[in-house]
């Protein structure tokens, strides 16, 4: 009988230095379990004569309901504090600053672009865009190339399924498209890709050009001059760029020019221009004897090239990340 007033309070001690619900079984074993102290006390009843029976035997149900309440009370204990300490450890700290999402570039290219396009139309020009794909007529026969000209060769040109349709050689076509649907006064730039049949380091089957075309009244070759010129100066952020214009032939100008560029000790070639054919004019409907104008073609990439102070075109077109990230 005394064994079981000092129970609840070894009991208590007992529960009381567990953490764990692992260990709480095994001291619940210890006094609850089939070998555990309390089953031990209770064979010791049937030792007890009948009169002290009753008495011990409330008393044992008392001390075994009040171990059964301190498991309970400590497993429940014991449930929240590791509740606690989850909650504790997978904290979400929300000030924490964010990853960061790898941050892109524009591509040299079309950032040069946009600086191209941006200038031209502080110049008055306006936008205007053509098909990649194209026809015979826009890319060379509306341009007044002959049959037989060079550039229409096999060797150049990437033909489509048979020799009708191609994919342009030059932006020139955009010229034929745009003066189809717009009657002078015309001032436009159409920046592209366009494609030849051609790779080294300075050339790429895929490049872009930038094409040019004003038609008034009175544009003179001296206003071309003068564009090209203001342009480039602009473009470089250079006062006093050379612009030489150096004789040359194009079937859809007349007369035509080179564009070079002073670049280190020498000149740089950097496009084509020339006063529009009166043919072309013709092929669009326009009258050559009340209206003329210019026309030039730059290469973007050679512009592109020249800025940033690149020496093989190819890096543009190669997607090396390493190269790309230094423009971003
Ligand atoms: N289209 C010509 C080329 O690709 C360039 C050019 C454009 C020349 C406009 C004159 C006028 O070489």
């Amino acid at each position: 009988m005394e064994k079981l007033d000092s129970l609840v309070s070894e009991a208590r001690d007992a529960f009381d230095k567990v953490t764990e619900l692992t260990q709480l079984d095994q001291v619940k074993a210890r006094f609850l379990g089939k070998g555990g102290v309390l089953t031990q006390l209770r064979k010791g009843l049937g030792q007890l004569t009948p009169e002290e029976r009753p008495k011990a035997g409330a008393r044992f149900n008392e001390v075994k309901g009040a171990i059964e309440q301190l498991l309970s009370d400590r497993r429940d204990v014991i449930q929240a504090e590791a509740l606690v300490r989850r909650l504790e450890r997978e904290r979400l700290d929300v000030t924490l600053p964010g990853r960061d999402i790898a941050g892109g570039g524009l591509h040299p290219v079309t950032r040069t672009l946009e600086r191209v396009t941006r200038l031209c139309q502080s110049m008055g020009f306006d936008v205007a865009d053509g098909p990649e794909i194209e026809t015979d007529y826009y890319n060379f026969s509306a341009l007044n190339q002959p049959e037989d000209h060079p550039a229409r060769s096999m060797h150049d040109t990437f033909y489509i399924e048979g020799l009708k349709h191609l994919l342009r050689t030059h932006t020139s076509p955009i010229q034929i498209h745009y003066m189809e649907q717009h009657r002078p006064p015309i001032r436009v730039i159409s920046p592209g890709r366009v494609y030849r049949v051609d790779s080294d380091a300075t050339h790429s089957p895929m490049f872009h050009q930038l094409e040019g075309l004003w038609v008034d009244e009175t544009t003179t070759f001296s206003d071309l001059k003068g564009v090209v010129r203001e342009f480039l100066r602009n473009f470089f952020e250079m006062e006093d760029l050379e612009v030489r214009f150096r004789p040359s032939y194009f079937p859809f100008t007349e007369p035509s020019a080179e564009i070079d560029m002073s670049f280190r000790d020498g000149w740089l070639e950097i496009g084509g221009c020339g006063m529009v054919h009166p043919q072309v004019l013709r092929n669009v409907d326009i009258d050559p004897d009340r209206y003329q104008g210019f026309a030039f073609g730059m290469g973007l990439d050679r512009l592109a090239m020249l800025r940033y102070g690149v020496n093989d075109l190819r890096l543009f077109f190669e997607g090396d990340l390493r190269f790309l990230r230094q423009f971003a």
